[in-house]
């Protein structure tokens, strides 16, 4: 929008403690993509409500949310950052989105599939919703690219139809983003069960690590993570556990596969546990210390989500105005 550079729109929503699988999936790559495009970084409360929330915990989430993305290094001069409740272009296009998506694509995303699975009939219409909402967030600013972990591939692509429909049915207004997955570090898996993803709703505490766990607690974690009894550092199918070990640190200090597996070369797991759990304790501690500074000084956060919901408001009514005249609307 701005100048030539690319849009860029991401979020998370603060339905949880974050686990070091957003920080490695999501925010991480964030910070590096800063520089190059015009970005958006939301706080999607309006996301997280699919799912019942304790009113005075989603308030300290939010804006806990919006103090890690601060310490993590988003720059509140070169980015937008805001809440997503505060811009209601969102919950208008939602709706105006969802008169044009269908019951049936709706209904095959696996992630609806996987949440209602025990809810029977009393599953909200929000969670089944959820992805309209999102195509929403996204089309809104014109979005080129979408920086998520794996995860949310199928919601972007359903995003994407959503958005080619609309330019169908009422000529171009979307721009069609495409999703941005990370190399490294898209997936990163349960530490108890590499299968599964790292999740904060895991009843296993030791299945994942939170951006706010002490440093012992880390590397408590890290010792007790299942691996197999080859007793090599190799990064296959066979060896989940390792493999996912291995992950974490090239995402976090660069390294590749082969130096990985190079050093630790007839060592055991004992010495490489020990490293990775180092690498995270050091990406995280300075991490968590802004993290505090961020949400001792709530005056700081307000003038923050103020001026993101200004531009935002700002970018996403043009786009909402357009969607509205080409429906057919009255212009106010
Ligand atoms: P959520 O907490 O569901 O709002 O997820 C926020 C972001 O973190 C999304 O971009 C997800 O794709 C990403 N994410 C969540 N869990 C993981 C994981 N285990 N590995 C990598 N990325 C993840
Ligand atoms: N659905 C995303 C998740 O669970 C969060 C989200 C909502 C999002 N709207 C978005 C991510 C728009 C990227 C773009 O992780």
């Amino acid at each position: 929008m701005e100048g030539n550079k690319k849009v860029i729109f991401s979020g998370i929503k603060p339905s949880g403690d974050l686990t070091l699988g957003n920080y490695l999936g999501a925010i991480k790559n964030w910070v590096k993509l800063q520089e190059e495009y015009e970005c958006y970084f939301c706080v999607m409360d309006l996301h997280a409500i699919t799912v019942k929330q304790e009113p005075k915990d989603l308030r300290r989430r939010s804006l806990e949310l919006l103090a890690i993305y601060l310490a993590s290094g988003i720059d509140p001069e070169k980015n937008t950052i805001f809440i997503q409740s505060h811009v209601p272009a969102h919950s208008e296009a939602g709706w105006m989105l969802t008169c044009s998506t269908y019951m049936g694509e709706l209904s095959r995303m696996t992630q609806y599939k996987d949440k209602s699975k025990n809810s029977g009939e009393s599953i909200s219409a929000g969670l089944f919703n959820y992805p309209v909402l999102m195509a929403a967030d996204i089309l809104l600013y014109q979005t080129d690219l979408v920086p998520v972990g794996k995860d949310q591939l199928q919601h972007l692509e359903i995003a994407r139809d959503i958005g080619e429909r609309f330019n169908r049915i009422y000529s171009d207004t979307f721009v069609i983003p495409e999703a941005y997955v990370p190399k490294s570090g898209a997936k990163i898996m349960d530490m108890q069960d590499p299968t599964k993803k790292m999740s904060k709703s895991e009843e296993n505490i030791n299945g994942y690590i939170l951006i706010m766990d002490p440093p012992e607690v880390i590397r408590k974690k890290v010792n007790r993570a299942v691996t197999d009894s080859l007793g090599e550092v190799k990064y296959n199918e066979e060896q989940l556990g390792v493999k996912n070990l291995m992950t974490i640190l090239m995402t976090i200090t660069g390294m590749s596969i082969k130096e990985i597996e190079e050093k630790y070369e007839g060592l055991g797991y004992a010495q490489f546990k020990n490293d990775v759990a180092e690498a995270i304790v050091s990406e995280l501690e300075p991490i968590q210390v802004k993290i505090k500074g961020y949400t001792g000084n709530k005056a700081y956060l307000e003038e923050i989500y103020k001026k993101g919901s200004e531009k935002a408001n700002y970018v996403a009514n043009k786009t909402l105005r357009k969607m509205q005249k080409k429906i057919g609307f009255i212009p106010r």
